[in-house]
């Protein structure tokens, strides 16, 4: 018999994985308030997720106060943040598995009850995206107007990102994967829908791809190029993102970042639409042939695989392993399941975003699971 495609050694960076059911980052708003703690219950959760040489990727993971665009969302700026993941990542390294903080900035996507001193959102410039967003005390408003960030705040940013990937590294993360995506504060500085300065940082591709490199060079100073992973969404329009030339941006941030020598390329594929449970979009243009051609490094491809997709992404060597989301809230002992096909549990969307240990905590392993997903 072919061995499984998706249980095979993977090199990632300084890691070895043992397979490459890779858990993607994804938003629960549990983290303990005041101060956005991680603890016990989210300590258990990630702990649950982990499987002997697997890898996981935290929740989108704010790097300053500012940063935030949801309530409960957790940090990685305050000692108490930093003591609440080393729980986490004590919870994953006990199993046998490697876990990288997601780090993030939302810019635009937040709202002045969010943050700091009720100020309003930074974005790249002041163009508010359109419809609503969930502020602080639970209520749907329209969007503001965000205030476009000054150069100095920029480069202060950078710094952020920097101390996030260095607080990561003493919360004994594996690495930190830089959140470009998905219409969050780097992804505002790539697109030019959302991109409208006229320094340095705007206009031309390669000024709007500025901010995001600079990043990604910092943070690979900070700890080193092989603990650090990058995320995009080339093409996807969620958060009101858009671009006038998104062949040449992508086509350029993909051959940018190839000779970088990073943990590995993580991408969102066009067709994936997790607000919803409906079939992928399968004519929606596919980013892992194209991305994986320009970076050659280690990808990993999201975005509504099934197992068969799965298997064959990584067949074809256009993707080296393949993030799931949903399967993985609702499967705790997923990669094993996939590897047996066993019976999969269906998740719970009422429960995706905030509250208790329900629909977090409570989905149970396969009856005598072992957990371990070695053939
Ligand atoms: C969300 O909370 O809706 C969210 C967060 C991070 C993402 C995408 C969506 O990358």
């Amino acid at each position: 018999m072919q061995p499984d495609p998706l249980f095979t050694p993977l090199k990632l960076g300084a890691l070895e994985l043992k397979h490459r059911v890779v858990m993607a980052p994804m938003t629960r708003m549990r983290s303990a308030q005041p101060g956005h703690v991680p603890h016990a219950l989210n300590a258990e959760y990630y702990g649950q997720r982990a499987s002997e040489g697997g890898l996981l990727i935290t929740e989108a993971t704010d790097i300053t106060p500012q940063a935030q665009g949801y309530r409960g969302t957790p940090g990685l700026y305050s000692a108490e943040q930093i003591a609440g993941w080393r729980a986490v990542t004590e919870a994953v390294h006990a199993k046998g598995g490697f876990i990288f903080s997601q780090i993030w900035h939302v810019g635009r996507i937040s709202h002045s009850s969010l943050q700091p001193d009720g100020a309003l959102p930074v974005a790249p410039s002041a163009v508010p995206p359109s419809g609503d967003h969930t502020d602080a005390s639970g209520k749907q408003v329209p969007f503001e107007t965000p205030r476009a960030m000054e150069e100095k705040e920029i480069a202060e940013l950078v710094r952020d990102f920097v101390t996030a990937a260095r607080n990561a590294q003493e919360a004994g993360f594996d690495g930190v994967e830089v959140h470009g995506a998905n219409g969050y504060l780097l992804d505002q500085f790539l697109r030019n829908g959302s991109n409208k300065r006229t320094d340095r940082y705007g206009g031309s591709i390669e000024n709007r791809a500025r901010l995001l490199l600079e990043v990604v060079d910092a943070v690979i100073v900070a700890i080193g190029s092989d603990r650090v992973g990058v995320r995009l969404s080339p093409w996807g329009t969620f958060n009101d993102m858009s671009d006038s030339d998104g062949e040449t941006l992508w086509d350029y941030v993909a051959s940018e970042l190839a000779t970088r020598d990073l943990a590995y390329l993580h991408v969102v594929e066009p067709r994936a639409d997790f607000t919803t449970d409906l079939p992928v979009d399968a004519s929606a243009p596919d980013a892992a042939s194209r991305f994986k051609s320009i970076f050659k490094g280690t990808y990993i491809s999201a975005g509504g695989y099934v197992a068969e997709t799965a298997r064959a992404v990584v067949a074809d060597a256009r993707a080296d392993a393949v993030a799931f989301g949903r399967p993985f809230i609702s499967n705790p002992d997923f990669p094993e399941r996939l590897r047996t096909g066993a019976t999969m549990t269906w998740h719970d969307r009422a429960t995706f975003y905030g509250g208790d240990h329900r629909g977090y905590t409570d989905y149970a392993p396969l009856e005598g699971a072992s957990q371990s997903c070695v053939a």
